[in-house]
């Protein structure tokens, strides 16, 4: 049985360092990728308040599909460069969106998203996947939000 303890109440730095210790603990000695998909998207919804939706699109032969999750039903496949997690695995670079409407091409899975953070899973230089965090409260995302995720995205890169 897994125990893993979060407490919300600890400013981000401390809260996303129990996050990836958590993190490494779970997808230790294990191979299989779409098992440590699923457990790390279960911890970041454990961990982290304020979400509805946390999860993973992997890159298949160059199109987004949709991995292991927590929250509603969700868009299956998206293109790179379409809404936040294409723009995402098409530039490599993490997408901070304060507010979802304001996004052009943002694909609303589930009505209740207000914003989003989108962080690229990068190996040996290429986009493998990536972790989408969606939120029902607007501006929910900052840089330490970012760089937390950061964290996992290169934990999870060597065990997905
Ligand atoms: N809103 C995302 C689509 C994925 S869902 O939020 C789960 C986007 O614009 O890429």
């Amino acid at each position: 049985m897994y125990d893993f303890s979060a407490d919300a109440a600890l400013p981000k730095p401390e809260l996303y360092r129990d996050l990836a210790e958590a993190a490494e603990a779970l997808i230790h000695g294990e191979p299989d990728g779409v098992a440590n998909m699923a457990n790390l998207a279960a911890l970041i919804w454990q961990f982290l308040p304020d979400l509805n939706w946390s999860g993973f699109y992997r890159n298949v032969d160059g199109e987004l599909v949709l991995g292991p999750f927590m929250g509603k039903p969700a868009c299956i496949r998206i293109p790179f460069g379409k809404g936040v997690c294409g723009a995402a695995a098409a530039t490599g670079e993490t997408q901070v969106v304060p507010d979802v409407h304001a996004f052009p091409g943002h694909i609303a899975c589930d009505a209740a998203s207000r914003s989003e953070l989108v962080v690229p899973v990068i190996r040996d230089g290429a986009v493998i996947a990536v972790i989408d965090l969606d939120s029902p409260t607007p501006e929910r995302f900052d840089a330490e939000d970012a760089a937390g995720i950061e964290r996992i995205a290169r934990i999870a890169a060597a065990a997905i």
